[in-house]
């Protein structure tokens, strides 16, 4: 099997879960540092007011990245990275995301970050928003409900396109699109500070069942309409993007919520292919194509969902199509419209469970065929370069006395999710780069635990933020360096 000689290899972090210094250098709270920290069994809890007496809120110092970017940039580049995928903390640069001027010591520590990637040839991929946006647009204006939010986030956009200049070339616009409408994601993906449930309830089961019809029916609508305004931001920033720098090549980045049907029942296999549309392609349909599809029309529709759009958001939405297709892949589940099947974990949402896989600690189902199988798919739609930009395995490890820590469970997963890449680029899809989650270690997203570890490098510190935040190399490290040495030849 042989990688493209130019294939990026590297890893892949967000600024909220990794970055720390939440506080510092004029940055202000983003909706991310609002949540506390939760379990599998316990949600995440949304506080308007931080209390860091009461809670403990696991964004604030994260894996403090913010001063240990040397550090971690220089344990990348030893394992022959050649692309980086992180974020920008939209609150380092416009602290209220309404400020007039922005901030220059937020501009300059992405600069600084940049340069030290440059020193060793390492290719920035941003993601502009990966969860997270100023907490005064979402106190002031109810987050990405509002239309006004677009402009907010252009001028934030026109700031990073003309700073990073000839650091950056690759962007994302936002970080996993079609979570917006998820259930219960209204806050956490799109600042809605009006959403009946802000909680982060992902990785438990029937939590929102407490909200009224009336009340999901509100989020809900509230949500699709909020979801429109990023896409028509998302497609204005691709146009400014490209009028800034020739070079520059901005992505979609969509939420790997992949499923088969649970059996060959006709029934299940419609709901599959339903399913499919309206949570995974419903947005890189718009992205990658220019509009929205005529099964999203249907599904508004009946649905009773009406979208407020301005004459111009067509015209909008045709010009700013992406030049490259991402998604993050963990897992796989099923559907079926029989109810009483059980339900398993998995990343963002539940789905059956497949008796065929295995789970990972965490529940979420491991499919590296599933990963194939989705490359082709996605690829056969849109025929453009594609990333895998978030695969990996959440798990706990430990720390040997020795401070070696051998993770052979997540050598193992990667092997396999890496071979089925292999393949799907025999098989004719185009992908030009793999950035594995959590490169080194960092909070979970749906639970803020640091214990669910993904990392290729340990960093010592614990649920509660208590540690040394050392850095600690993993088998995987030299694993994933020798991998990179021989371009995936040292896979077979
Ligand atoms: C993706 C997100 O949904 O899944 C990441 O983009 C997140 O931010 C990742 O960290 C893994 O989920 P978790 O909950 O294990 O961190």
């Amino acid at each position: 099997m042989n990688f493209p000689k130019d294939f990026l290899w590297g890893g892949a972090t967000a600024a909220n879960q990794f970055e720390g210094g939440w506080n510092e250098d004029g940055k202000l709270d983003s909706t991310a540092d609002h949540f506390t920290l939760g379990s599998r069994k316990s949600p995440r809890l949304f506080t308007e007011k931080i209390d860091e007496k009461k809670y403990f809120y696991p964004s604030h110092q994260a894996s403090d990245f913010y001063h240990h970017y040397k550090e971690d940039i220089a344990l990348m580049a030893e394992m022959g990275f050649k692309i980086y995928r992180m974020s920008i903390n939209w609150t380092r640069i416009f602290p209220n995301g309404d400020d007039k001027t922005p901030n220059k010591k937020g501009i300059e520590f992405y600069r600084n970050v940049f340069k030290e990637l440059k020193k060793y040839n390492i290719e920035p991929l941003v993601t502009i928003s990966h969860y997270e946006m100023p907490y005064h647009l979402a106190e002031t204006y109810d987050g990405w409900y509002a239309r006004e939010t677009i402009g907010f986030y252009l001028n934030y956009c026109k700031v990073l396109f003309t700073e990073y200049k000839g650091l950056v070339k690759y962007w994302l616009t936002f970080n996993e699109i079609n979570s917006l409408i998820l259930d219960g994601n209204g806050y956490f993906s799109g600042g809605i500070l009006s959403s009946s449930q802000k909680n982060m309830e992902a990785g438990l089961v029937g939590e929102l069942d407490d909200l009224t019809k009336d009340q999901k029916y509100e989020d809900v609508v509230k949500q699709y309409q909020a979801l429109h305004h990023q896409l028509v931001a998302s497609a204005l920033a691709v146009k400014l993007a490209h009028e800034t720098s020739s070079d520059y090549q901005v992505g979609c980045m969509i939420a790997g919520i992949t499923q088969y049907p649970y059996t060959c029942k006709p029934e299940d296999v419609l709901l599959s292919q339903q399913e499919r549309r309206n949570i995974f392609y419903y947005c890189p349909d718009i992205q990658v194509k220019g509009k929205y599809p005529k099964y999203a029309k249907r599904y508004l529709k009946e649905n009773d969902i009406q979208i407020k759009m301005n004459l111009e958001d067509e015209c909008i939405l045709s010009e700013g199509t992406v030049d490259f297709f991402t998604f993050s892949y963990y897992s796989t589940g099923c559907v079926t419209t029989d109810d009483q099947i059980a339900k398993t974990a998995g990343n963002l949402v539940f789905g059956v469970a497949n008796p065929y896989l295995e789970k990972s600690q965490w529940g979420w189902q491991i499919d590296p065929i599933g990963l194939r199988y989705f490359l082709n798919e996605i690829y056969d739609r849109y025929e453009i370069p594609m990333m895998v930009v978030e695969n990996g395995l959440g798990q706990e490890d430990k720390l040997e006395e020795d401070l070696s820590i051998h993770d052979d469970y997540r050598i193992q997963y990667m092997k396999e999710h890496i071979a089925a890449m292999g393949e799907a680029i025999e098989d004719g899809v185009e992908l030009i780069g793999y950035t594995p989650w959590g490169c080194i270690d960092l909070v979970a997203a749906s639970t803020g635990e640091m214990k669910k570890r993904y990392g290729f490098v340990y960093v010592d510190a614990d649920d509660e933020g208590d540690g040394t935040f050392n850095r600690y190399k993993k088998d995987s490290f030299y694993w994933y360096k020798k991998l990179i040495e021989t371009n995936g030849k040292s896979l077979y």
